[in-house]
């Protein structure tokens, strides 16, 4: 990409890329890395970065979806600031995963692939993330948690809010207040 190409990226991230498909003996095969830092950066593939991505290496868009949609790490909508994933597969299932979930869920207020409405949290059930032995186990955007009980979920919440800048005067549980308000109003 020339540099009076306007990009949407950082001039870190564009110089990354320029470096990135001159590396490999095929430009497309920079693609997942791409994708990859772009997310991390952008928060998302949006059409935006679809776009810019799929000129860098010189195939279409629509080679880029294709690639894109394979991998359930990529995504294409926003999520929050901490992406929450649990991993219900066999062994955290047998540990306790779903209770684990279903803590997270009652916490949050918010289900699969849902997002806070303060945009702090977002949570996913996810397949197994390599940490069998120390099950049940959940990843929080980078940073992997083993053998987390449901009792840990609201100190584990209130110190990733924390980490937001979002001060713990109780909006944690608004997911669960209104939840509970529903309740009340119900009975
Ligand atoms: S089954 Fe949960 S980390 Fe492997």
């Amino acid at each position: 990409m020339s540099n009076e190409t306007m990009t949407i990226f950082s001039p870190q991230l564009a110089a990354r890329f320029d470096a990135l498909v001159e590396k490999y003996p095929v430009r497309r095969s920079a693609l997942i890395p791409m994708l990859l830092y772009a997310q991390d950066e952008i928060g998302y593939l949006s059409d935006s970065v679809i776009a810019e991505v799929a000129e860098r290496i010189g195939i279409t868009e629509l080679d880029v979806r294709n690639v894109a949609t394979y991998y359930s790490m990529l995504r294409f909508k926003p999520v929050g600031k901490f992406n929450v994933q649990v991993c219900t597969n066999i062994c955290c299932m047998l540990s306790g995963a779903y209770e684990l979930y279903e803590r997270f869920q009652e916490e949050l207020g918010i289900g699969h692939k849902g997002v806070t409405a303060d945009g702090v949290f977002s949570l996913e059930e996810v397949e197994c993330i390599g940490a069998c032995c120390w099950a049940p186990a959940i990843q929080v955007n980078y940073e992997f948690l083993d053998e987390v009980k449901p009792e840990q979920v609201p100190n584990l919440l209130a110190g990733y809010r924390g980490k937001a800048g979002v001060p713990s005067d109780g909006s944690l549980s608004q997911g669960r207040k209104a939840q509970t308000e529903g309740k009340a109003a119900d009975a």
